[in-house]
C-alpha cells in the first residue's frame, strides 16, 4: 500500500509514519519543515515538500497513492481567522479534490472533538452530539467546515477521526506548554479542580487511524477517539508537575474571573499582534469536563486502546527525560 500523510513532519503523522514504516508500507510525507523527520527519511519515507495551501503541490504529492491520511493542520489556541481557514479549510479542498482526481481509495482525515466544543461542560459526547450555533475559536469552526468538505464527497470513500488531547512522545503543544506554565508560575487552577476530561495517548491514535484505513464500516462515518478513561484533568496534572520537580502548589483561580482575564489579554493581543499568554478557548478546555463515549470506534473499527493514560504519563515523562 503506498500513503500519503499530509502533516507527515508533525506530532500525530510522524508517529503514523513510523508505524507504517515498520508494516512495509510505502509512505510519503507531506509538509514544509523535514527537519524533525530525519530518522523517517532514513528508514524509507518519502518527503513531499508542499503547503497545503498550494492545490498544485497537493495534487502533486496525492498523484499514484492508494489512501490518504490528511493530518496536517494549523493548530493552535490563537491565530488569524484567514490562515486557519486557508490551511484547515481550503487545504482539505485541496485534499479532497487530489483524492478524487486521482481517484484514492480511501481518506481518512484527523479532525477534532473541538469542532463540538460549546465552552460548557459536556458529558458522555458521542457522534451524534450537535454543532454549537458560535464555534469556541476559529480552529474550531475551520475544522467544523472541513469536516463537512470531506462528509459531503460521498463519491470518496472517506473516514473522519476526532481524537481528543493527544499527548505522548514528540508532543510539542500539550503537556510541554503546561510544563513551562506551571514552572514560570503562570498556570493556576482555573475553577473547581474537578473537571473530568478524556486524553489520548499517541499509540491509540495511530492505531485508530490504522483501523480507519481499512475498516469497511467506518467509510462515510465519524469517530470519536480517546482513551475510554474519564480523568480528573488537575489531578493528573498536578502528578506530571510533580513528577517534573515543580514543588509550588498550583494557585486555583475562579473561571469566571480567569475567562475575564483571558478576554483583556485577547483584546490586548489583537492591537499588538502578539499571542495572548492565556485565550478564552484555552481558560475553558482546561476548566470544563469533556468526556466522550467511543462506543463507535470500538464497534466499527475493533479500536481498543491499548496503553492507559498512567503508562502514556510515563512514556512521555521518559521522553522528556523527566520522571
Ligand atoms: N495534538 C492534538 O492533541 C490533536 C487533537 C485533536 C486533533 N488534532 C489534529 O491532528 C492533526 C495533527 O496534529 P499534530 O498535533 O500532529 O499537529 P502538529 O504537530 O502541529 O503538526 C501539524 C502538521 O501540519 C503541517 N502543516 C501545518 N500547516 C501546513 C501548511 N500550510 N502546509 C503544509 N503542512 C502544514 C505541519 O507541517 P510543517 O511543520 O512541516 O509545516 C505538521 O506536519 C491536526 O489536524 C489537528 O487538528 C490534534
Amino acid at each position: 500500500m503506498r500513503v500519503l500523510i499530509t502533516g507527515g513532519t508533525g506530532f500525530i503523522g510522524r508517529h503514523l509514519a513510523a508505524s507504517l514504516l515498520r508494516q512495509e508500507v510505502v509512505v510519503r510525507l507531506m509538509g514544509r519543515s523535514f527537519a524533525p523527520v530525519a530518522d523517517l527519511l532514513a528508514a524509507g519515507a518519502l518527503p513531499v515538500p508542499g503547503d497545503l495551501r498550494d492545490a498544485a503541490a497537493v495534487d502533486r504529492a496525492c498523484a499514484g497513492v492508494d489512501l490518504v491520511c490528511h493530518v496536517g493542520a494549523f493548530s493552535a489556541p490563537w491565530g488569524r481567522r484567514a490562515d486557519f481557514l486557508a490551511i484547515n479549510l481550503a487545504g482539505t479542498a485541496h485534499v479532497v479534490a487530489a483524492c478524487r482526481r486521482h481517484a484514492v481509495q480511501r481518506l481518512v482525515m484527523i479532525s477534532s472533538p473541538v469542532v463540538i466544543f460549546a465552552n460548557e461542560d459536556m458529558h458522555e459526547a458521542d457522534e451524534s452530539w450537535p454543532y454549537p450555533q458560535r464555534f469556541c475559536s476559529p480552529y474550531a469552526l475551520s475544522k467544523k467546515l472541513a469536516e463537512d468538505l470531506v462528509r459531503n464527497a460521498t463519491d470518496l470513500p472517506s473516514v473522519i477521526l476526532r481524537p481528543k488531547a493527544v499527548f505522548g512522545p514528540g508532543d510539542q503543544a500539550m503537556l510541554p506548554r503546561l510544563i513551562a506554565a506551571a514552572r514560570s508560575g503562570r498556570l493556576p487552577c482555573i475553577g473547581d479542580g474537578m473537571n473530568r476530561v478524556d486524553l489520548t495517548y499517541i499509540t491509540n491514535v495511530v492505531q485508530a487511524i490504522e483501523l480507519a484505513m481499512v475498516a469497511t464500516p467506518a467509510v462515510g462515518r465519524t469517530y470519536t477517539i480517546t482513551n475510554g478513561e474519564h480523568v480528573l484533568l488537575w489531578e493528573v496534572l498536578r502528578d506530571v508537575f510533580r513528577r517534573v520537580g515543580i514543588r509550588k502548589p498550583l494557585r486555583r483561580r475562579p473561571l469566571k474571573m480567569m475567562l475575564a482575564l483571558a478576554g483583556l489579554l485577547e483584546l490586548h493581543a489583537s492591537l499588538s499582534g502578539r499571542e495572548p499568554v492565556l485565550t478564552r478557548y484555552s481558560v475553558n478546555i482546561l476548566a470544563r469536563t469533556q468526556t466522550y463515549t467511543i462506543a463507535a470506534a470500538q464497534r466499527d473499527l475493533g479500536y481498543r486502546p491499548c496503553v492507559d493514560v498512567a503508562a502514556g504519563i510515563e512514556a512521555t515523562l521518559a521522553a522528556m527525560g523527566a520522571g
